[in-house]
């Protein structure tokens, strides 16, 4: 009996607390406001098509798509690659949608290049984290305290992993 009720509050917390996510606002909220964005933006490899999710992947999701703005996209070479000596310039925006495996827009992840950002890292990024509907999984005021360790491992490109990951 102790065992059932003791079940019936985990879960009721489990549930609560998956729902009690927070709306972005401030930083959370800027960014993905600019993820809303679509137009004007380059594809990996130039190519709108899905990509199954690599064995190096910090996200659950079963696909993944990832873009470039304008200013981004300056550090791209024709086949829609990263540079390899690429360093972004500030206003750069790269955002990864995250799909569920019935193709189903999840989360953004998202890195926006602006060093005199109150949220910026030492290397000048912004690191975003928010489901397609707005809620946020990681707050930006925590500078990528959990992204940064695996986007810096050997092969990172100014943080960036989908060169190493989908060559
Ligand atoms: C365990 C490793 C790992 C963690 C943790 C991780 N990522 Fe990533 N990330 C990757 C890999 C690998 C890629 C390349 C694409 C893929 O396979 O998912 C990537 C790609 C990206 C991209 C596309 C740009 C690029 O080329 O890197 C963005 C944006 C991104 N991650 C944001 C984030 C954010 C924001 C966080 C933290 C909330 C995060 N990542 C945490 C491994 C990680």
């Amino acid at each position: 009996m102790k065992t059932k009720i003791l079940l019936i509050i985990a879960v009721l917390y489990i549930f609560t607390s998956a729902c009690s996510k927070e709306d972005a606002t401030g930083t959370d909220k800027q960014l993905y406001d600019m993820a809303l964005v679509t137009n004007g933006f380059t594809w990996y490899k130039n190519s709108e098509s899905y990509l199954p999710k690599s064995q190096g992947s910090g996200h659950n999701q079963a696909f993944l798509r990832t873009r470039y703005n304008d200013l981004a996209a300056t550090q791209l070479d024709s086949n829609g690659k990263v540079n390899p000596d690429a360093v972004f310039p500030n206003g750069s925006l790269i955002v990864k949608e995250l799909y569920n495996s019935d193709k189903t827009l999840d989360q953004y992840a998202i890195l926006y290049k602006q060093s005199n950002h109150i949220d910026a890292d030492a290397n000048g990024w912004v690191w975003g984290y928010v489901s397609a509907s707005g809620k946020v999984a990681e707050p930006a005021e925590k500078k990528g305290q959990a992204c940064t360790s695996c986007h810096l491992q050997t092969g990172h490109i100014d943080y960036l992993l989908m060169n190493k990951y989908f060559p």
